[in-house]
């Protein structure tokens, strides 16, 4: 899919004041420095689209974007260093929350997680609460650039093994860069495939 514009909309405090929901959109989310700001920029091939920083806790918004005229592109901000899954209910932003559970036209999250770590229980846990509410989503890999292919490789079989033991299947998957711009084609190319399935039905 060819990106032929993408512009800022508005930035939001609650999924009440965001655009209607009159199109479909996708969002990416995961921890905090994960990537989502730059994996979005890079996917756009706008360099500043949407504002990165290497200090955590960036993006604080819900950031919509209009792509193509068509579709949204939401950068949300992280979940944070929450250190215990059992923390995650409570300390998980409501913000977040609100917006996954409430935006209707929301057609796949995009899940963010550091090729180069082990599975954390933070990220495995927001993926289960995902699959107790019926959210579809997606994993992405990032910043694959860190880490040598064998080494990639080896963190998403991780991901599939621990996953499998409570999963039936895993999600579709992405290894990505936005350095490298890794996975950027099977990423667009799997947004648009959603997108016309879901225009058949919207
Ligand atoms: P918050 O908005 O704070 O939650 O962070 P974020 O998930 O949006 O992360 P952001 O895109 O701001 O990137 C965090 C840091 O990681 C920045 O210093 C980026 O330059 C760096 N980074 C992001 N993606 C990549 C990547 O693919 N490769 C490398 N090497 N660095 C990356
Ligand atoms: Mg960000």
């Amino acid at each position: 899919m060819e990106i032929r514009s993408a512009t800022f909309v508005t930035s939001n405090t609650s999924v009440m004041q965001c655009p209607a929901p009159d199109r479909h959109e996708y969002a990416f989310i995961g921890r905090s420095n994960v990537g989502k700001s730059s994996l979005i920029n890079m996917l756009t091939n706008r360099s500043k689209l949407a504002k990165t920083s290497s200090t955590p806790g960036k993006t604080q918004l819900i950031n919509h974007f209009l792509i193509n005229d068509e579709w949204y592109i939401v950068d949300l901000p992280g979940y944070g260093y929450v250190k215990s899954s059992k923390v995650l209910r409570a300390q998980f932003s409501a913000l977040i929350r609100d917006y996954i559970l409430r935006r209707k036209n929301m057609v796949c999250l995009f899940v963010l997680v550091d090729s180069r770590h082990e599975p954390r229980e933070i990220d495995l846990e927001f993926m289960a609460w995902l699959g107790e509410n019926g959210v579809p989503f997606a994993i992405v890999f990032t910043k694959a650039d860190k880490l040598t292919a064998l080494a990639c490789q080896e963190c998403v079989a991780a991901y599939e093994k621990v996953m499998l033991e409570q999963w039936e299947s895993m999600p579709k998957t992405f290894l990505t860069s936005a350095e490298s711009r890794l996975g950027r084609e099977e990423l667009l190319a799997y947004l648009d495939e959603l997108n016309r399935t879901v225009d058949k039905f919207w």
